[in-house]
């Protein structure tokens, strides 16, 4: 890295000693002696512990919507945490959170907390089993549900171990996954709609869900084709399937009803973390009261932590804003200026661009036309994204450095730093380009 890094570097080696990785989480690793370590994080912006400022557009991996640090959220977590952090009891602000997702959310009637969106993914899918009686999952390749073991299959492998797209190998994404869950899991490429009819000719009726995210969230947003999730609900109906539609990146951020809202899609259930809370740990799965009200009939969810105080309150605060102000409608104006201006660097350099997703949250794959799935993904030029990206860090603008991760948007993103983000990056298609 091409800037001052010797804190960074210096506090990885002292963090290899005691955490794997030298992190708290794999994707927070990008190689040794390249990885930064952060300081502190306000607006729009981080700073690294050698000092080095930039226009964030990781954003947590998707969860800071309104700003690091954003006051009217930690005011009111602030305020809640003096009256107790944790109860084993219900508080009246839980209640109105969970008012507050099904008013803006059009598929979700009842709702439960939890912390992560690995948790809400998990008893979303129990949830399904118990409510069909059946056990296979469906899930879309590229596609990421957060760690547990049900659903941590093909979500990122080379086309290759991925099979014939007629007949997909899921590929475990981890040691330590039970083979055993093989026989539970159905992994088809995104947006084949003829592989999924096949698919469900054949097993629709033991799949309990189909578990999908409304784009391509892990994998350059790449975004639905025209249809294809009002196919998935068609075919949930013809075979009494569970479409559980996972919004954990899309959910509060492309919409205030997230994909339900902006494709008007109605899934059975829904699951949320990230925008909900700006930061803060809180996660919900939601759905119809016919489905939601089988919890706490033989059906067990629950977590000692679901209701944590700084988590809620940070959700009411969060919620409380987006739905009462023109905050995602800013967001989308200044994201869609910074896409076009994106694009047009590249078409004016004469490189070949896919752009994908929302203003909100968007990529883009280099060196091809079309972009339908994680297979014709792995076509794009991913080094070529890399040695960009790392152009842009040394200018003091940070998109993740993993290609398939979007850019994600946030309220304090300004104009100035639009227009910053631009100057940088025509800057680095000028001292990139081969
Ligand atoms: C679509 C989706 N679902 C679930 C998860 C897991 O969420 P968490 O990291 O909060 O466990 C993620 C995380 O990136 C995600 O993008």
């Amino acid at each position: 890295m091409n800037i001052p890094f010797e804190k960074s570097k210096a506090l990885q080696q002292r963090a290899f000693k005691t955490l794997p990785l030298g992190v708290n989480s794999n994707f927070r690793f990008w190689g040794e002696e390249i990885t930064p370590y952060i300081q502190k994080a306000k607006d729009g912006y981080l700073w690294d512990v050698d000092g080095n400022k930039f226009i964030d557009y990781r954003m947590a991996f998707g969860p800071i919507i309104l700003g690091h640090a954003y006051e009217a959220v930690n005011a009111k977590v602030h305020e809640e945490i003096d009256r107790g952090v944790l109860a084993a009891m219900t508080t009246e602000l839980e209640v109105e959170v969970a008012e507050m997702i099904a008013a803006m959310c059009p598929a979700v009637d009842m709702v439960r907390m939890a912390c992560s969106g690995t948790e809400a993914t998990m008893h979303a899918i129990r949830v399904a089993r118990a409510y069909t009686g059946r056990e296979k999952v469906v899930k879309f390749e590229g596609m990421y549900h957060g760690f547990q073991d049900y659903t941590l299959w093909s979500t990122y492998a080379p086309s290759e171990a991925l099979g014939n797209a007629n007949s997909p190998i899921p590929v475990p994404a981890s040691s330590g996954i039970p083979r055993r869950l093989n026989e539970l899991i159905v992994t088809l490429p995104f947006n084949n709609f003829d592989v999924l009819e096949k698919t469900l000719r054949s097993i629709g009726y033991q799949t309990a869900a189909i578990i999908c995210e409304p784009c391509l969230g892990n994998c350059g947003a790449v975004e639905p084709l025209p249809g294809f999730l009002d196919f998935i609900r068609s075919k949930c109906d013809e075979y009494g399937i569970v479409f559980i539609l996972d919004e954990v990146k899309t959910g509060f951020r492309i919409a205030r009803g997230g994909a339900q809202e902006y494709y008007g899609i109605r899934p059975d259930m829904a699951t949320y973390a990230k925008a909900l809370g700006n930061g803060y740990p809180v996660a919900a799965l939601g759905g119809k009261r016919e489905i939601m009200s089988i919890i706490g009939h033989g059906v067990s969810q629950g977590g000692t932590y679901t209701n944590n105080k700084p988590g809620i309150a940070a959700a009411w605060a969060t919620l409380k804003l987006l739905k009462d102000e023109p905050i995602l409608e800013t967001i989308e104006q200044r994201g869609r200026r910074l896409m076009d201006g994106i694009k047009s660097i590249f078409s004016d350099a004469g490189i070949q661009v896919c752009m994908s997703g929302y203003p909100a949250m968007f990529s883009f794959a280099i060196g091809v036309e079309k972009v339908t799935g994680q297979r014709d993904w792995n076509n794009s030029e991913k080094d070529y994204y890399l040695r960009l990206v790392e152009a842009a860090i040394e200018r003091g603008v940070m998109p993740d450095h993993d290609p398939r991760e979007p850019w994600f948007l946030c309220y304090s993103h300004s104009e100035a730093d639009i227009d910053e983000t631009l100057n940088v990056w025509a800057d680095a298609v000028r001292v990139t380009k081969q």
